[in-house]
This record gives structure tokens, sequence and C-alpha cells, in this order.
């Protein structure tokens, strides 16, 4: 049974074959969406993406879309309308995880790109989508924050931390603006996923604290009660479920996906 009544997606950072975006994308198809798959580059990964959404039977397109760019993102935006329709369900999933963790050390550059894609790239995205979603009086925006947007968790970056935060604070604030003209505004925050950014981010784990990339892997996976870093297509399931009809009676909702793991102080 169809449970999502949105008919058109647009998903931001849905390039990478490991990404979350892309298995955001392949959970809403599987639940009956058409999709726009959004990413960076074609050099991702983005150009198969639509093939593959067809394959489960509905539309797609791949755009390349810088949301740090209002320019890049009012193109894409016009491509997507004129390929699928107008736009009801937003997923701001795009995300850097630029930075180190001793707070010292971090360039000047990465809290500026942090705050460029992380934050104001959904700010972007969310100012191009909801004048239409407030013209057809319905909207689904869900945000991919953080579980770092809850609390702070030993080695991840300041800039990435706050950043998330920050996107934990505009869903809440959308939330409560939206609500009565019939926007809901959620947030996901996953927890340990198993994509290029998790490979990265055990790298530099390994390297930062001198101990191999398999101590890295361990350490992380025992910090997590479920004890294991999870598929990406478990942050598309709950996605999935925030957009759909069951979830009619949520919103300003920021829902940890995360194995059980604490969000820190
Ligand atoms: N992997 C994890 O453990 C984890 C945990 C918590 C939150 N997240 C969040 O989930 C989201 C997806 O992360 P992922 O692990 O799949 O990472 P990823 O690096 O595999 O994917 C991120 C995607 O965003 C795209 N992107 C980067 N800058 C962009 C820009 N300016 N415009 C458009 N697209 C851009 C990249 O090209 C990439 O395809 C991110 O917001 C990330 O912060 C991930």
């Amino acid at each position: 049974m169809k449970t999502i009544s949105s008919k058109t997606a647009i998903v931001t950072g849905a390039g990478h074959p490991k990404g979350i975006g892309r298995a955001i994308c392949r959970q809403l198809a599987l639940a009956g969406v058409n999709i726009a798959a959004l990413d960076l580059t074609d050099a991702v990964g983005l150009d198969t993406v639509a093939q593959d959404l067809e394959s489960l039977g509905v539309k797609a397109c791949s755009i390349e879309c810088d949301v740090t760019s209002p320019m890049s993102i009012s193109n894409a935006v016009e491509q997507v309308r004129r390929s699928l329709g107008p736009v009801d369900l937003l997923v701001n999933n795009a995300g850097i995880a630029a930075g180190v963790s001793d707070f010292l050390e971090i360039r000047e550059d990465d809290w500026t790109a942090s705050l460029a894609v992380n934050l104001l790239g959904t700010v972007n995205m969310c100012s191009a989508i909801i004048p239409n979603m407030l013209k057809q009086d319905r909207g689904v925006i869900v945000n991919i924050a953080s579980l770092a947007g809850l609390g702070a968790i030993e080695g991840i970056p300041a800039n990435y931390t706050a950043s998330k935060f920050a996107v934990v604070g505009l869903t809440k604030q959308l939330a409560l603006q939206y609500a009565s003209q019939g926007i809901r505004v959620n947030a996901v925050c996953p927890g340990s996923i198993t994509t290029q950014m998790y490979d990265n981010l055990m790298q530099r784990m390994s390297d930062e604290n001198g101990i191999s990339l398999e101590d890295a892997i361990a350490i992380e996976s025992e910090s997590i009660p479920l004890g294991y870093s999870a598929n990406p297509d478990q942050i598309g399931h709950a996605v999935v479920f925030l957009a759909s009809d069951k979830a009619t009676y949520m919103t300003g909702v920021c829902m940890p996906v995360a194995g059980g793991m604490s969000a820190g102080l």
C-alpha cells in the first residue's frame, strides 16, 4: 500500500553510490515517489542515479546543483518542475565533514565551508522550495542533521557539530513557522553510517590517535549500543517514515537514528 502522498521529491547530495542521499532516493522510489537527485557534480556518480531509480518504476532525473549557490539551485529547481512537476517533498542531505577534532587546529576555510554547505545549503534549498509549497498548501521537508547536532561527540570537529546544531535549530524554527500552512519540517539525526564520510572519519581517527584503521572501526562500533555502524538504507527508511502519511502529526522533531548511541554532552 502506498503510504506517501508526496509525488515529487528533491534529494540533495544524492550522487555518491555509497551515500545516504542515494539510499534515501532508493527508499523513496520504492515508496512510489518520483525523484530529482541533485549533487555537486556528475563525477560523484550522479549520472547513474536517475537510471537506477527509473528501474524501480518511478520517474527520475539527475541534476548537477551546488547547494551553496542560489543561482545553481534556481536553475535546478526550474528543471525539476519542467521534468517532474511541482515539488512536495524536499530532503536536505548534502553535507560535508571538514575539520579536525582539535578546535585550535580547525582552519577558517573549514568553518566557512561547513556553514556554507551544511547550514546555508539547507537554508538556500528551503528558500527556493517553500514559496511553492505555500502555494500548494502542502509540503514536507526532511533535513539530514546528525547525532552531533544534538550533543557533542568525542572526536567530531567543532565546526561540524556547530553546523549540525544550527540545522536542528533551523528545522524547529521552520516547523513552528509553517505548521499552520500545511508544511511539516523534521530532521533525521544519523549516528554512524557506513558511507564515504564514515570511511574518511575512521581514517582520521586512526591517523590522529596513531591506531590502526581496524582499531578505529572497533572503537566506533563499541560506542554504539547495537554494536555496529549502519547501512545508509536505515536513514532512507527513517526519511520515508517522516515523509509518509503515518507521520502527519509530527513536525519539529529531530529524530536520532543511531543504534542507541548517546547524543553526548
Ligand atoms: N555517514 C555518517 O555517519 C553520517 C552521520 C551523521 C550525519 N551524516 C550526514 O548525512 C549526510 C550525507 O552524508 P554521507 O555520509 O552520505 O556523506 P557523503 O560524503 O557520502 O555524501 C555527501 C554528498 O553531499 C554532496 N555535496 C557536498 N557538498 C555539496 C554541495 N555544495 N552541493 C551539493 N551537494 C554537495 C557530495 O558530493 C556527496 O555526494 C550529510 O549531511 C552528513 O553530514 C552522515
